[in-house]
């Protein structure tokens, strides 16, 4: 299993790190400023960054190893975004992991983004994370975030159809060990036993659904491809829901996020970006007590 990715601010001693990505000949290649840096300015550049209200800069780390940076540039209204990953850790799909913590750091500012056009594999990242083309400017494409939209499930066709063929797609799952039949998948979405069950779009893309249910447990099922996302839609539940009042030892206080015990990925996945494993839940049948 890969390393999972996590972020932290930015510190004076990440300097040589950030002198060395910003100035690899590939990086310097598809930035605004072509020229390579120059170590004083660097330093100037990062003593002012690091002191700026308007300057959001994150590392990126795998098992502790810096690997790249996102950095938020608030402008008026806006935060610009930019991304670069160590020459090492290039290629790897990591660059959409980075940016989606990147975008759950920052909160509900909105984004923009500027890529040059050849910048193929940037481009994708930023599709992934849910950013959509505006315009194109002399060689650069410019991009806006799309903050994700969730709609509400309802017992029609068309959404009892895409939940199945999502349901299909599930490795993991906590309330059946095979595929239920359509019928008994219809039956169920009728009933729609959840306090709300939704589609989360990320720009125009369906990336997954995810349930609330009365005891404030959460269900977030992410089409492959999308787990990276999974920080940033955690952050927007948790802005756009308020938790229901508290019953001692039925309803928990706050919100909690159940994974299936065989998903390891969502495991390492939580326990890097610092959330508390609560408890394990066994089945208990009668034949085996
Ligand atoms: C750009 C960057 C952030 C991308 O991150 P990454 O994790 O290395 O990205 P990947 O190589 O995994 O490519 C992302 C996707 O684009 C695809 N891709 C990459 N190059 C491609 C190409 N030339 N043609 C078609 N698809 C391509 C990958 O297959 C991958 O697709 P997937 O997500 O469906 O698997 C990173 O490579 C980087 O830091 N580059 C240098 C700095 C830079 O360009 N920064 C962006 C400026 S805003």
């Amino acid at each position: 299993m890969l390393g999972m990715i996590t972020v932290r601010l930015a510190k004076v001693s990440d300097a040589k790190s950030l002198f060395d990505w910003r100035n690899d000949p590939n990086i310097r290649a598809v930035s605004e400023q072509t020229k390579p840096l120059i170590w004083e300015d660097h330093i100037r550049w990062l003593t002012h960054t690091l002191q700026s209200n308007t300057e959001h800069v994150f590392i990126g780390e795998q098992d502790g190893v810096p690997i790249g940076v996102v950095r938020f540039s608030v402008e008026h209204d806006h935060a610009l975004v930019s991304l670069a990953l160590a020459p090492e850790a290039q290629g790897k799909g990591y660059g959409k992991s980075l940016l989606a913590l990147g975008i759950a750091q920052i909160g509900s500012m909105p984004i923009r983004a500027r890529i040059r056009s050849d910048n193929v594999a940037s481009r994708n990242c930023f599709a992934a994370c849910g950013f959509l083309e505006t315009s194109r400017v002399k060689g650069f494409c410019c991009y806006n975030y799309i903050r994700l939209t969730f709609k509400e499930i309802v017992p029609k066709d068309d959404h009892i159809t895409a939940l199945y063929e999502a349901l299909k797609l599930r490795k993991h799952a906590i309330s059946h060990v095979n595929l239920p039949s359509f019928e008994d998948h219809k039956e169920f979405i009728k009933k729609h036993p959840y306090r709300s069950w939704n589609f989360v779009l990320a720009a125009t893309e369906c990336i997954g659904n995810f349930y609330l249910q009365n005891d404030n447990s959460i269900g977030v099922h992410l089409l492959p491809g999308y787990d990276h996302m999974l920080p940033v839609l955690l952050k927007q539940i948790l802005h756009d829901y308020d938790p229901l009042p508290e019953i001692k030892s039925k309803r928990s206080a706050g919100f909690v996020l159940h994974v299936p015990i065989g998903d390891h990925e969502r495991r390492a996945q939580m326990n890097a970006n610092g959330h508390m494993p609560l408890q394990i839940t066994y089945t208990l049948e009668k034949g085996q007590v």
